[in-house]
C-alpha cells in the first residue's frame, strides 16, 4: 500500500481528552471545522495542526511546507483581532461549532496574512469574484497555528455511510486485492466526459476510487445529496461494482485550480490511491485558470516530491462524426460535431426542467438531477 504523503498517516482523534479546565474558546465556521476534522483523522497528512505563519509562508510562496516537503493550500484557522487578543501562545484553547466541542488546539502562533499575496499566489487572483479569495477575505483576519487533537467525530446525517477515514479506506482497498487504484475528486455530477476519463483510467489500474467533494461549495453548483444520488443510480447500471468504491471527500471547495489539484492529489494519496486524475480545468472557476495549468503545475515538482502519479486527460466530449466518446487528442473532427456544455448552461438547463442531451449526461442521472433542482428552486 502506499504510504501516506511525508511518509505516516496523521492520527489526531482522541475521545478521551478532558478539556473541561481549558477556558479559551474559538468558535468554529464550517469550513474550519471540516479542516480539523480532515486533520484530525489523517486525510491532510502530514499536517497535524493548522499552519503556523513559518510554515503558511512557505507555503503560500512555494508551495513546500517549511521542511520542504510539498504542500499547496494553506490550512489555516482565522479568528478575528478580539479573539486573537484574547489568546496566549502555549496555551490550549477548545474548539467549538454551534457550541460544541469538537477539538483542542495547542496555540503555537498567532499572526496577520498578507491575503492579498496569498490570493495572487495560491488563486492566483486578486479581484474578489473569485468564490475562494471572497471566502478566504470574507472570512476572519488573524491566523492561529498548532497542533490540533480532534475530540468529536462530526455527525453527519446525509450519506453517512459514504464517510470513510484513510484509514477505513486503505483498509477497504486492500480487502479488495486493489494495488492501483486510482482517486477522482469532482464537485459536479458524473456525465459522460467524467465517466470516459474515469473508465479510461480504470482500464490501466485495478480499481476506481470515486470521491466527491461534499463540503462547502459555491451557492450554484448542484448541492451534494442531489449529486450523491446520481452517483448511485449510475454507479448501479454502468459501473462494475467490484472495481469502484464510493465514499465523500468531506472538504471544502477552494476553487483554486492548479494549486488545489496538487491538494486533491495528495489528500487521494493519504486516503490510498496511487494515482489521481487530473481533467480540463481541475478545480477551476470561470476563467481565472487556463485549461490545462492544473496539468502544467505537476511539472514544478522534482522526482520524489510526489509519490501519487497523476493521470492527465483532455477536454472530453461526445463526437457525433466518431459515435463515441473522445478527446481533443483523440478526435479529429470539428466544433460542430461535438456535443460540449458549459457547467453553467447545463445547470440553468437543469433549473428549467430541460433535458441535457444523452450524450451529454446518461438519462438516468438526468431524471435525479431535473428532480433535484427543481426541489433546490420550489
Ligand atoms: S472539479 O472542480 O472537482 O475539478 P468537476 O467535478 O467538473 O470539477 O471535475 C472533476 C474532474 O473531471 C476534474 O479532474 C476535471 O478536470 C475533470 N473534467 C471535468 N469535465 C471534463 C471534460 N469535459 N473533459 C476532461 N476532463 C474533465
Amino acid at each position: 500500500m502506499i504510504q501516506a504523503h511525508g511518509g505516516k498517516l496523521i492520527q489526531k482523534f482522541d475521545a478521551s481528552v478532558n478539556y473541561s479546565n481549558i477556558k479559551k474558546e474559538i468558535e468554529l465556521d464550517s469550513f474550519s471545522l471540516s479542516d480539523l476534522e480532515l486533520i484530525g483523522i489523517g486525510a491532510f497528512s502530514p499536517l497535524t495542526g493548522f499552519l503556523g505563519k513559518e510554515d503558511y509562508e512557505s507555503v503560500v510562496e512555494k508551495m513546500r511546507l517549511s521542511n520542504g516537503t510539498v504542500w499547496s493550500i494553506p490550512v489555516t484557522l482565522p479568528v478575528t483581532e478580539e479573539k486573537a487578543a484574547e489568546l496566549v501562545i502555549g496555551e490550549q484553547a477548545k474548539l467549538t461549532y454551534k457550541g460544541e466541542v469538537y477539538g483542542v488546539i495547542e496555540v503555537a502562533d498567532i499572526y496577520t496574512p498578507n491575503k492579498a499575496v496569498e490570493a495572487k499566489k495560491v488563486y492566483r487572483a486578486t479581484d474578489d469574484q473569485h468564490p475562494g479569495v471572497q471566502k478566504m477575505f470574507e472570512r476572519p483576519n488573524v491566523y492561529v497555528g498548532g497542533e490540533i487533537t480532534l475530540t468529536k467525530r462530526v455527525k453527519h446525517e446525509r450519506f453517512d455511510s459514504y464517510y470513510l477515514d484513510p484509514s477505513e479506506t486503505r483498509a477497504k482497498f486492500a480487502e479488495l486485492g486493489w494495488k492501483r487504484i486510482v482517486g477522482f475528486q469532482t464537485r459536479n455530477p458524473v456525465h459522460r466526459a467524467h465517466e470516459y476519463i474515469q473508465k479510461s483510467a480504470l482500464e490501466i489500474v485495478d480499481g476506481l476510487f470515486l470521491n466527491p467533494l461534499v463540503g462547502d461549495t459555491k451557492s450554484d453548483d448542484i448541492p451534494a445529496d442531489v449529486r450523491m444520488e446520481s452517483y448511485e443510480v449510475l454507479l448501479e447500471k454502468y459501473y462494475p461494482q467490484d472495481r469502484v468504491f464510493l465514499a465523500v471527500f468531506p472538504a471544502a471547495m477552494r476553487y483554486a485550480g492548479p494549486r488545489e489539484a496538487v491538494f486533491h492529489a495528495i489528500v487521494r494519496q493519504n486516503y490510498g490511491c496511487t494515482h489521481f486524475i487530473v481533467g480540463r480545468d481541475h478545480a477551476g472557476v470561470g476563467d481565472y485558470y487556463g485549461t490545462y495549468d492544473a496539468q502544467l503545475i505537476f511539472s514544478e515538482f522534482q522526482e520524489g516530491d510526489l509519490s501519487i502519479q497523476p493521470l492527465f486527460f483532455e477536454h472530453s466530449f461526445f463526437c457525433k462524426a466518431c459515435g463515441n466518446m473522445a478527446s481533443t487528442k483523440t478526435c479529429p473532427h470539428g466544433k460542430e460535431d461535438r456535443v460540449i456544455l458549459s457547467g453553467t448552461k447545463v445547470r440553468q438547463m437543469l433549473s428549467e426542467g430541460v433535458t441535457p442531451p444523452p450524450e451529454f449526461s446518461r438519462r438516468e442521472v438526468v431524471e435525479v438531477l431535473i428532480r433535484g433542482m427543481q426541489k433546490v428552486h420550489a
